[in-house]
């Protein structure tokens, strides 16, 4: 049997050497992905900065009617146009994402219980309707940890790689929110590691003050980060620098962006970060200056 105690003590992280056998594809862990694959995830994660803006909008599957998604028509329909993804529920892509906007999709593709009950008793969709919406990604939620829906969640994970792996579509492995979610590295390293051994392409987790880059170098695919509740603006741009600084491929983002007093002066913050290579202090003056010139 593994050693219970072999993570805790985990230490040789390889950090600042870049992953092997990456050859041929700017995706960490995705060079040996057939050629569907590779397509959906480079419409993803764009393959000069290698990185993605992902806006997240899928809150109200768990939590209805949140601040800022109130009215989604009205305040994130404006904002898909910043964003290189957008992840999202089937019902809000029928409802008011219009077609025409051309974004790669990161589908909400676990379905089950909300914020008044007891989050992560989820089970999946049919693949074949994440087919005809035509969608880039599946995201799927593993609530390690949770005595009750670890087991559940891991398989639910692993189904939806099978069927992922049938028609060429990449799944994100989400590590969960609710009660088991410890925001340090030992938590997120142990979650996001077993979401990549089973088989995601991609995994969005959140970021931790102290050694997130233990996180993403012990993570053999691509990590992308949750806002998580909403900041001050200057310490969510803080925040996603240091992420990607220490490894991250990108943001896939919400309440810090929909929520914020100027979301598009945000995104556009955000975006100068991960792609460009932004200080927080020239992501931070991008977003004031928006602000300020665009106030109604
Ligand atoms: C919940 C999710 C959300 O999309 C995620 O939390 C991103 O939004 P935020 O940046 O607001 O945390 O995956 O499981």
């Amino acid at each position: 049997m593994a050693d219970r105690e072999g993570n805790i003590d985990a230490k040789d992280f390889g950090l600042g050497i870049p992953q092997k056998n990456g050859e041929g594809f700017f995706l960490k862990g995705n060079a040996h992905a057939p050629w569907g694959m590779k397509d959906r995830l480079s419409r993803i994660f764009n393959p000069k900065s290698g990185h993605s803006v992902m806006l997240a909008f899928d809150h109200g599957f768990i939590m209805g009617p949140t601040s800022g998604l109130e009215r989604m028509d009205l305040t994130i329909v404006p904002l898909i146009e910043y964003s290189d993804c957008i992840m999202c529920t089937r019902g809000a892509l029928r409802s008011i994402v219009p077609p025409t906007c051309a974004k790669p999709i990161s589908y909400r593709f676990d379905v089950g219980t909300s914020i008044l009950t007891d989050l992560n008793d989820q089970t999946l969709q049919d693949i074949d309707e994440a087919i005809r919406l035509n969608v880039s990604m599946l995201a799927c939620m593993v609530a390690i940890g949770d005595p009750v829906h670890e087991g559940r969640t891991v398989a639910n994970m692993s189904k939806t790689v099978d069927m992922g792996n049938r028609y060429g579509i990449p799944t994100l492995g989400v590590t969960a929110v609710g009660k088991n979610l410890v925001r340090d590295a030992r938590y997120l390293g142990l979650a996001s590691r077993i979401c990549a051994e089973n088989g995601a392409n991609v995994i969005k987790t959140y970021f931790c003050e102290e050694k997130f880059e233990q996180v993403t170098n012990a993570c053999p695919v691509p990590i992308v980060i949750a806002g998580g509740k909403k900041l001050e603006e200057k310490a969510a741009l803080d925040m996603a620098w240091r992420a990607i600084d220490q490894g991250a491929s990108g943001v896939d983002m919400g309440r810090n962006i929909f929520q914020s007093d100027s979301p598009v002066g945000m995104i556009l913050a955000v975006r100068a970060i991960v792609h460009d290579g932004a200080s927080v202090e020239q992501a931070y003056e991008m977003y004031q200056t928006y602000k300020s010139e665009n106030q109604k």
